[in-house]
């Protein structure tokens, strides 16, 4: 069975909910899924043993671009994560009225492809509420499900 690392950074609770929606489905589709907070995520061989993971951060700041605090802290030991080789996708939630929407995702994906990992599908950008963009979230985790 597929083994499925999420791993999220979320303030208000928007990306951990996407986290978990994606995890659910996941999981319907027989995938072994962990989901784990960035605050609780040690870079250190993160990757290890997962056949994909897939990271979930928000963007905060207004100027530039701030990762979430927590996955702030893992981002700034992320090469120490061991992505070389590894199957790996970005989501998460922003805010379309900010200049960099979704400037989090974009950073995280960059660094990934740096790090020699393999992107296996375009990032999930969630504008607003995650409510209203399950249909998005069903489609992205369904395309997941294929590659993984
Ligand atoms: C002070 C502040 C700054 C923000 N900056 C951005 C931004 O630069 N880009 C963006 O897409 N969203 C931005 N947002 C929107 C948040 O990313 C959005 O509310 C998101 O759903 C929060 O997700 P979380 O609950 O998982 O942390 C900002 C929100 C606040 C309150």
């Amino acid at each position: 069975m597929s083994n499925v690392l999420i791993v999220y950074g979320s303030t208000t609770g928007n990306t951990e909910g996407v986290a978990n929606d994606i995890a659910d489905l996941l999981k319907q589709g027989g995938k072994n899924v962990t989901v784990l907070n960035a605050s609780e995520a040690k870079a250190q061989g993160l990757c290890a043993g997962r056949d994909c993971v897939l990271f979930g951060c928000s963007t905060w700041g207004y100027d530039a671009v701030e990762l979430q605090d927590d996955f702030a802290s893992l981002f700034e030991a992320f090469d120490a994560i061991g992505a070389s080789g590894v199957k790996a996708a970005v989501f998460g939630c922003g805010d379309s009225g900010y200049p960099h929407f979704c400037g989090a995702v974009d950073a995280i994906a960059q660094k990934l492809e740096e790090l020699g990992a393999q992107l296996m599908a375009d990032s999930l950008k969630i504008d607003g509420d995650p409510a209203e963009a399950g249909d998005d979230i069903k489609a992205w985790a369904k395309n997941i499900m294929a590659a993984v």
